[in-house]
């Protein structure tokens, strides 16, 4: 068990796990902090920067990335100081300037007193640039299908040269952490087609399920399930099985259920 770390937040004692975040720490204590590029189930890259806090006591005073800070004892946050306010509100303002109708966006910096911005660029994006699905491909997935390109304000996610991946192996999770629908995959008759800003980026054949006949997954996915889950427990996937029959695993034979386990955690 982690021993545990004392600290205080905008005046409040909370207690962490020694080696979670300032924004675990919060979080767990009902303290809201907005963020943006963070997500539960990645490593924190700490790029959004809208998650920054003012800590003092146990580090030297000044402001800390939340999401990548762990918590000291004796370590003192505030979380909604007026400095911090003010970059939070220029981060938002320009990022609503690329994205002005993006919902997610505007309903985070309305709860951060944003409303309008001052550096429109007559763009209408909905990608807000957290990286979520850069990381979630490269980091889970293994596969790199996705990166980014350019700097500054012409900075954005794309495929290597921006043309059909081949290293995508259609497996959605980057539609599935994107916060605004940005990246979608869109399944009809037996084709997978993943699209960011409007253009097919990855395009595959679906394979069927064992069970129902139904297509559903990429032949890349499943070997890619077969390469990371399966192979290192020594175990052979014979048949691939569709979410629809999973739930269905009951009525299945043992083999299938474990197979129902491995295929939707494989991050
Ligand atoms: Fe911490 Fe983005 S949420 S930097």
């Amino acid at each position: 068990m982690r021993d545990l770390i004392h600290l205080t937040i905008n005046g409040k004692d909370v207690e962490a796990p020694a080696g979670t975040t300032v924004l675990e720490a919060a979080s767990s204590a009902g303290i809201f902090i907005p963020t943006l590029c963070y997500h539960e189930a990645l490593e924190p890259e700490g790029s959004c920067r809208l998650c920054i806090v003012e800590v003092s006591g146990a580090l030297r005073p000044g402001i800390r990335v939340s999401c990548i800070q762990e918590v000291k004892e004796g370590l003192v946050v505030e979380t909604e100081t007026e400095r911090l306010q003010k970059n939070r509100r220029l981060i938002l303002e320009l990022l609503l300037g690329r994205s002005p109708y993006c919902k997610e966006l505007l309903d985070l910096a309305a709860r951060c007193g944003v409303v309008t911005s001052r550096f429109l660029t007559g763009e209408n994006d909905d990608c807000i640039r957290c990286g979520k699905c850069v990381r979630v491909c490269r980091d889970k997935i293994g596969a790199y299908a996705l990166c980014w390109v350019n700097r500054g304000n012409q900075r954005k996610i794309t495929t290597d040269f921006e043309r059909l991946s081949e290293y995508c192996i259609g497996c959605g999770s980057c539609a599935q952490v994107c916060p605004t629908g940005a990246i979608r995959m869109e399944d009809r008759g037996n084709e997978r087609k993943i699209f960011t800003w409007g253009q097919v980026i990855a395009r595959f054949t679906l394979e069927p399920c064992a069970q129902c006949g139904r297509p559903f997954a990429p032949k890349k996915y499943l070997e890619r399930i077969r390469e990371k889950a399966y192979k290192p427990k020594g175990l052979e996937l014979v048949d691939a099985v569709c979410p629809e029959c999973i739930k269905k695993k009951e009525t299945m034979p043992p083999a299938v259920t474990d197979l129902s386990r491995m295929q939707f955690k494989v991050w």
